[in-house]
């Protein structure tokens, strides 16, 4: 079954083709993030307009790089929440469309179901149940996936997504957008423990926050400055990446303990951190769990991720018709 996916939750416009909900047959992606790095984070407006101008070339090229037409393909699968809601729309309507024209079943994606089907993309023998740190720009879950449609929220952020306080850290050490990746670059050659972050105090088991720790460091940031110093931009990077991926590692590794889960994964934007990575791998080993990370290529946003879950959502028989909305909002459980 060939199912042409499209996502446009956030700052990528994405359009793939995967057969049978595990082998990728093309994956196109148009990113505006150079753009909205002039800006220091991404602008609504500037997404969805960039969205508009992309959209039918990237679906056209995922189209053409696994040499299917329209007619081959079997049904449509869209990021229809939570995100941007004038980016989501784009892409909605746009599927809407070839849904329309090309007579084929829709299915509504939610974008974080989406990025935990990244994982059976990279592992084509893993299998629900499992547990999974899901961590974004706009989410940090830790999820259990009872099986391909059914998803059970143990914890989450109470204030700032990881990759938020990435995003805002990188801001404030002027290392740009987006943060991850630029903070990650400058943390390699830092010190880790130049800097005592503090790990912020939280209620819930398996919740996390992080508005306290970006705050932490931009008073330091501040601080020095009113002393006319400025502080060592790789050790507060390499410090603060060692602390937020400590507390991520720390509460996904807590959840899969307390509940005997066998199976573990990473999913996201934030699992291509290579810190994170080493962090789990090393936790996995001594808990005796298995670790599963998806392929560098399918963590931030992409359209594959989309049309794997659609296909296990049409499979549940979860499609939608023409009148189906986007939404900024909604939860994983639901969705
Ligand atoms: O999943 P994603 O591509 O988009 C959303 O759904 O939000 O996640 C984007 C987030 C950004 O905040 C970005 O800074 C972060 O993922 N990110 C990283 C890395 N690469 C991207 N965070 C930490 N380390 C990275 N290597
Ligand atoms: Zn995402």
């Amino acid at each position: 079954m060939n199912i042409l996916g499209i996502e446009s939750s956030c700052d990528d416009t994405c359009a793939a083709i995967v057969r049978d909900g595990r082998a990728v047959a093309s994956s196109c992606i148009a990113s505006s993030a150079a753009e909205q790095n002039l800006y220091g984070g991404v602008v609504p407006e500037i997404a969805s307009r960039r969205h508009i101008e992309h959209i039918s070339q990237v679906t056209r090229a995922a189209l053409d790089e696994a040499g299917l037409t329209l007619r081959e393909i079997d049904a449509l699968a869209v990021t229809y929440a939570p995100g941007l809601i004038g980016a989501v729309l784009v892409g909605l309507n746009f599927a809407k469309g070839l849904a329309f024209a090309a007579q084929k079943p829709l299915v509504p994606v939610h974008h974080l179901r989406g990025h935990i089907a990244a994982l059976y993309l990279t592992h084509p023998t893993l299998q629900p149940p499992f547990l999974c740190l899901v961590a974004s720009g706009g989410h940090s879950h830790i999820v259990a996936v009872q099986d391909y449609t059914h998803f059970q929220v143990l914890g989450r952020t109470v204030d700032d997504a990881a990759g938020e306080a990435f995003d805002k850290v990188s801001r404030t050490l002027g290392l740009g957008y987006p943060g991850g990746p630029a903070i990650g670059k400058a943390a390699a050659s830092g010190n880790p423990r130049a800097y005592a972050l503090p790990t912020p105090h939280v209620e819930g088991a398996y919740n996390v926050s992080f508005s306290g720790l970006k705050t932490a460091v931009l008073n330091l940031v501040n601080q020095a400055r009113m002393q006319g110093r400025e502080v060592c931009v790789p050790d507060m990077a390499a410090s603060f990446q060692f602390r937020i991926t400590e507390i991520l590692a720390e509460k996904l590794l807590a959840a899969a303990r307390d509940t005997g889960a066998k199976q573990i994964c990473l999913a996201g934007g934030v699992a291509a951190n290579a810190l994170l990575r080493e962090t789990l791998t090393a936790g996995a080993k001594r808990l005796g769990a298995q670790l599963f990370l998806p392929a560098l290529s399918l963590c931030g946003d992409n359209a594959a991720m989309v049309a794997a879950q659609g296909y296990y959502e049409y499979r549940a028989g979860h499609t939608a018709d023409l009148s189906l909305n986007g939404l900024a909002t909604q939860s994983i459980e639901e969705g």
